[in-house]
């Protein structure tokens, strides 16, 4: 009677536990590029050559620009670009290169959001709370704005529903001419008195913040929808010198560019031009941002951001408790937008040629007159890229750079990832224990990443008998792949890599499943066996060990059979 009951739920239990989720990732360990820039060699020409042509038009005579790729230990590769026409009174740096000083604008929200964390941490400032507990002034007399349902991490993703600008982006200010382009007439009245609203002769402070924030009205409730706003930062920057008793520009010094050794970077104005990449025409070199310096004051480097860009890459998840910093906070506009804290998160299926696995670029981009600016992470492949480019119209030449560099580079990265996935790991493993007829036998594509493709147990098919019988919708094309849990377990001295062998079924072309085939709950820990879990493979390098605990076997890898390889030269 009791097993009668309990089959069916069995059942349920199983099938609905393997859920529709194609292209699990990540695919692969997360690489640690250890011969360098060699490992990557004819990516990098290959982008060099792209670059040279791309900067030789004519259009881009007055654009410079630094771009450099780092894995999260060495910088991999750089490129400089010195412009061909220059200001003659004042050119600048003679030579552009590693340590060429950019405004890096917007990127700054990055550190502004890197203090929020460490103070965060230190019990100074919680996340959670609101702003107006750190700016009271805020809330007195504080207009239309629900100061108390805006939290630091509100404020830090982009969710606060605060308007963009305060004293920044007012056509009043020119040109055009506001009239010339249908505008009525129109006094300062609602204008701060600062920034380019007083033509640069005084920066804005944070009186004039926070009494202009008085006056304004939101865009949308708090945590609603996510919007762009430079207020955000502004507001945790006013936070975080009255948590640290410094003003900004010594905090950001004094906890993240000494610390992180970024010996060029600065919020104040260079005192000599030696490292200036000074555009020629409009640009904000040597203007103070005042109160909008946490939003965008930081001049830096390639050299120096690569440096922050390995910080983020061996720390992410370990800044702060409870926070993972490169995962989103909302989802922005269209299917592969995110925004972070305060990333701005691209997930794509368009790079790679053989699978839609999509690939995810955390990012930040900056703008200013003359300047603009990218980072983007990648976490998976543990590569970082910074593109700054010194113009003061250069249009897209930016996303030009960025377009070719990650693509070339993701693309490059992966072939090289999968043939050292497949010298590593594939090939066909026998029990250990030389009674016991089992054995795995692991192949690799670059559209299915690392898989099982034979897996017999004690003299049993496991794969065509209980997985295809049981655990999957064998209607449908599957196969069981290998993801990394990028965990270990230490076993007298050695450390073995844990990975999970899930089943995953295949995107099948021209073929509509309909809408909710594409719904996914991930879930990698199917089954238990003797309360182990069922799927759990323990990779113990040192000797070409395999382990794979709920089965109670360890196998030893054979010869490389040559048709494992499934990588295309
Ligand atoms: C700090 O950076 C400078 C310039 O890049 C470098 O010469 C120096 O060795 C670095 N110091 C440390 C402790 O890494
Ligand atoms: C060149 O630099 C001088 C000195 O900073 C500046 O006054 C002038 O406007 C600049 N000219 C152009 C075309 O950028
Ligand atoms: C292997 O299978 C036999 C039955 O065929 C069983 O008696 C034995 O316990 C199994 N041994 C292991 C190690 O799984
Ligand atoms: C091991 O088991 C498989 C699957 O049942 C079987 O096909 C194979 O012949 C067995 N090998 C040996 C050496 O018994």
């Amino acid at each position: 009677m009791l097993r009668k009951t309990l089959l069916p739920f069995f059942t349920l239990c199983v099938t609905t536990a393997i859920a529709t989720c194609f292209d699990l990732s990540p695919a692969f360990p997360v690489p640690e590029w250890p011969h360098g820039a060699e490992d990557l060699a004819s990516v990098f020409n290959s982008i060099e050559k792209q670059l040279k042509d791309l900067i030789a038009d004519e259009k881009y005579d007055a654009a410079s620009f630094s771009v450099e790729v780092t894995s999260s230990s060495e910088s991999l590769w750089s490129q400089y670009h010195t412009a061909r026409k220059r200001n003659e009174t004042r050119p600048g740096a003679e030579r552009v290169d590693g340590d060429s000083l950019y405004r890096i604008a917007s990127i700054t929200k990055v550190f502004t959001t890197l203090g929020l964390l460490y103070q965060h941490e230190a019990g100074n400032l919680d996340l959670q709370s609101p702003i107006s507990k750190y700016i009271p002034e805020l809330a007195v007399n504080g207009g239309e704005i629900p100061w108390h349902d805006i939290t630091l991490r509100t404020l830090a993703s982009q969710l606060s529903g605060l308007p963009r600008d305060f004293a920044q982006s007012d056509l009043m200010i020119g040109p055009p001419d506001p009239i010339s382009i249908g505008l009525p007439p129109a006094s300062r009245e609602r204008m701060p008195d600062c920034d380019e609203d007083s033509n640069f002769d005084s920066a804005c402070d944070g009186t004039d913040l926070i009494e202009w924030l008085k006056k304004a009205e939101p865009l949308f409730a708090p945590n609603q929808q996510s919007t762009y706003s430079n207020l955000n930062f502004e507001l945790i920057g006013l936070a975080l010198e009255r948590a640290s008793n410094k003003d900004f520009k010594t905090y950001m010094r004094d906890a993240i560019l000494e610390p992180l050794n970024m010996t060029l970077s600065t919020l104040d104005t260079p005192p000599d031009d030696t490292h200036a990449v000074l555009p020629l025409g409009d640009n904000y070199w040597g203007i103070e941002e005042g109160v909008q310096n946490p939003t965008g004051g930081i001049y830096s480097s390639t050299n120096d951001m690569s440096k922050f860009l390995r910080y983020i890459l061996t720390h992410y998840n370990a800044i702060a408790k409870g926070i993972n910093w490169l995962m989103p906070a909302s989802w922005g506009t269209g299917l592969q937008n995110f925004y972070g804290m305060p990333f701005e998160i691209l997930r794509t299926d368009k790079i790679l040629k053989e699978s839609t696995r999509p690939i995810t670029f955390a990012t930040k981009g900056g703008g200013l007159p003359g300047y603009t600016t990218l980072i983007s992470i990648v976490p998976e492949y543990g590569l970082g890229i910074t593109v700054l480019v010194g113009c003061a119209e250069c249009g897209k030449l930016l996303s030009a750079i960025q377009e070719i560099i990650t693509v070339e580079l993701i693309r490059g990265a992966e072939e090289v990832l999968w043939r050292a996935v497949d010298k590593t790991y594939t090939g066909f493993y026998t029990a250990t224990n030389e009674k016991l007829n089992s054995s795995l036998k692991l192949a690799v594509s670059p559209s299915t990443g690392l898989m099982v493709n034979t897996f017999i147990s004690n003299g049993t098919n496991v794969l065509g008998g209980f997985i295809s019988k049981y655990l999957v919708d064998n209607s449908r094309p599957w196969h069981l792949q290998l993801v990394p849990t990028l965990l270990f377990k230490d076993e007298s001295g050695q450390q073995g890599e844990i990975w999970r062998m899930i089943p995953v079924y295949e995107r099948e072309e021209g073929l509509d499943r309909g809408v909710w085939d594409e719904l996914c709950s991930t879930d990698v820990d199917i089954l238990r066996y003797a309360g182990l879990p069922l799927n759990e493979v323990v990779f113990w390098q040192s000797n070409g060990i395999v382990e794979l605990p709920a089965w109670k076997v360890r196998m030893s890898r054979d010869t490389v059979e040559e048709d494992a390889l499934v990588v295309q030269d």
